[in-house]
């Protein structure tokens, strides 16, 4: 669309600027719809047009399957109105966070080598931002339109900065030609957020939680379990964290240092590709050697795709309820 029209879920309707998505638009007015990627290609945000036209580009069957696209189901994040447009309202989900999406700006507060190739970087805000550990945030590109998701490693208690681990992607526009080639303290940012709903959740305070982590997927899961030990330092935590070698490891002191200072957190470093003193192999199969059951856990998995469905599987042979596992498979950001 290249002009506002207005959007509605039939109880509450926004306007949508020129070329803005529904999504995007939606979220910026308050108005919750799952989302997760914003990149077309989780699924998480479809929505059943009901009246009115959209423009979209084709969505792969594996997202939105033939039959959905029949009944007028959209990615809502690839979506812009091209005329006024009523959707069927998006199904309340408990712990959907409610923040809105808004603009954000701040400078570089530190960046520190952490790892092979990983940075972290610190982003002081120029006002603090509301967001649910676990949710991320979209950087842009200086002189580009492009952006790249990075979820905040910081809990929300702190708002007034983000912390973000950032792994270097050969050839990427983002880290190669910018954050690992000139990003500097004192440097603007822009982005957007917070975005997602992979989030921690506070009301299932009974539970133990499994957080298993791929490579800089342990960032959303740093947050949560600091969010989860704000709330309950006695909270029983197992952290399986897996990188390939050695030299991919980070944030061991931090995690080491959680272990000794709260009683239920247990950290499990695992190598794939090396051996040495600690655990070898990839996370859910370690995490199936130590936990017998995981029938009263919840578990949050961040990390590449197949890790994350790897993890997924072993924590239901382990009888974890397909409710309690939460999941972010991260594309990595190039
Ligand atoms: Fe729209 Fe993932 S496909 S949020």
């Amino acid at each position: 669309g290249a002009e506002t029209f207005t959007i509605s879920t039939g109880t509450s309707s926004v306007s949508c600027g020129p070329e803005q998505k529904m999504l995007d638009a939606f979220l910026r007015n308050g108005v919750w719809v799952p989302n997760s990627c914003n990149q077309g290609t989780c699924g998480t945000c479809k929505v059943r047009v009901v009246r009115g036209t959209v423009d979209h580009p084709p969505a792969p069957d594996s997202v939105l399957s033939t039959a959905e696209q029949e009944q007028g189901f959209v990615l809502s994040c690839q979506t812009t109105p091209a005329s006024d447009v009523v959707i069927d309202p998006p199904a309340e989900e408990t712990g959907s966070p409610r923040h809105v999406l808004r603009d954000i700006a701040g400078t570089v507060g530190a960046v520190t080598s952490i790892a092979d190739d990983t940075v972290s970087v610190t982003v002081l805000l120029d006002e603090p931002l509301e967001f649910t550990a676990g949710q991320y945030v979209e950087l842009t590109v200086p002189e580009t339109a492009e952006t790249r998701p990075y979820s905040m490693a910081n809990p929300p208690s702190e708002p007034d900065k983000l912390e973000f681990h950032i792994r270097r992607q050969p050839g990427g526009l983002a880290t190669e030609g910018w954050i690992f080639e000139s990003l500097d303290v004192g440097d603007p940012v822009t982005m957007s957020g917070p975005w997602g709903d992979f989030c921690y959740e506070p009301e299932e305070a009974d539970v133990g939680l499994v957080l298993l982590a791929g490579g800089t997927g342990l960032a959303p899961l740093k947050a949560i379990a600091r969010a989860a030990l704000q709330d309950d330092p006695e909270r029983e935590i197992h952290v399986y964290h897996g990188v390939r070698t050695r030299t991919e490891l980070y944030d061991v002191d931090f995690w080491e240092g959680l272990s000794a200072t709260y009683p239920g957190v247990r950290y499990i470093p695992c190598l794939s590709r090396e051996q040495w003193s600690g655990r070898t192999g990839y996370v859910g199969d370690a995490m199936m050697e130590d936990l017998p059951s995981c029938r009263n856990h919840a578990a949050y998995l961040c990390g590449p795709p197949a890790m994350v469905e790897a993890g997924v599987k072993a924590l239901k042979r382990r009888r974890m309820s397909p409710r309690r596992i939460r999941r972010e498979k991260y594309t990595p950001a190039v």
